[in-house]
């Protein structure tokens, strides 16, 4: 990775707080990289950054249209145009659907799959007006692709950001933006708190190699998307989750 060269490429990260986002920036940094991010509120991670010269963190909510509106206009300001977009933030309600509140589907959906369109539509009219290369990555997850009981809804709007990956990629082929989608399996992270020890060990033992993934096992699959290695990947799901849907 040429850092020098990674310092001029502006990503933008829904969701950089904590958990995965959070890894991901400071990965991001490490590479090199310019990076805006945002949440619902700060976190240590983010206060800890805030005098780093390459990093900027905003107060935004995926549901609400004119707080990403906000957060866009201001990385450019601030960084200049994007290279990069990262839809990381996400939310995973869990219940079953004849069950779950009306309220808790609209929920994920907004934040997870419409917030990320909505979010990618302000982004690329920033890239597409600066007619340079770029990439987008849509953080989705294996439950998107093998579903999982209790986790329609959820489920619903990770396969929706792989199918919005496939889409995209070929409207924006020919302008040079590549879109792709990282499926990571079951991490240790907030997201993953309600589910009971006797659980996580039982995926563990499922997965092919040996254990639960983590932040740091999904870096390497964003690096590589936001890299010139990945030149001529579009439209693809990685899949990053130790063998399990093997
Ligand atoms: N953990 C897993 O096992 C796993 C597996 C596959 C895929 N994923 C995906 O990976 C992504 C990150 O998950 P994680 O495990 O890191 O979750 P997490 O620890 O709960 O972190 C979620 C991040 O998204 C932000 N966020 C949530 N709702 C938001 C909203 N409405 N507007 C703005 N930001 C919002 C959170 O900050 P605030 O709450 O302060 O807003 C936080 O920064 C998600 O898209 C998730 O679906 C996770």
């Amino acid at each position: 990775m040429n850092d020098q060269a990674n310092a001029s490429k502006h990503v933008l990260i829904s969701g950089g707080s904590r958990g995965l986002g959070q890894v991901l920036v400071q990965g991001m940094l490490d590479a090199g990289f310019t990076v805006t991010t945002f949440a619902r509120k700060s976190s240590e991670f983010t206060d800890q950054l805030k005098d780093h010269p390459r990093f900027a963190f905003h107060i935004a909510d995926m549901a609400d249209i004119p707080s990403l509106q906000q957060v866009v206009k201001a990385g450019v300001k601030q960084f200049g145009n994007y290279f990069g977009l990262i839809n990381c933030a996400g939310v995973a309600p869990d219940g079953v659907l004849p069950m779950m509140p009306e309220q808790k589907i609209d929920q994920v959906i907004d934040i997870n799959l419409t917030g990320a369109l909505k979010l990618t539509r302000l982004v690329l009219r920033t890239m597409l007006t600066s007619r340079s290369e770029g990439s987008i990555i849509n953080i989705s997850s294996i439950i998107g692709i093998r579903g999982y009981n209790g986790l329609a809804a959820y489920s619903a709007s990770k396969g929706g950001m792989d199918a919005m990956s496939r889409a995209l990629a070929r409207e924006l082929g020919e302008r040079g933006i590549r879109v792709n989608s990282v499926a990571p399996g079951y991490l240790r992270t907030e997201m993953t708190h309600t589910l009971s020890e006797k659980h996580l060990d039982q995926i563990a033992r499922r997965t092919p190699m040996g254990r639960l993934g983590t932040p740091e096992d999904v870096l390497g699959s964003v690096l590589f998307f936001l890299s010139d290695a990945s030149r001529f990947v579009t439209g693809q799901t990685l899949v990053v989750d130790g063998g399990i849907t093997t």
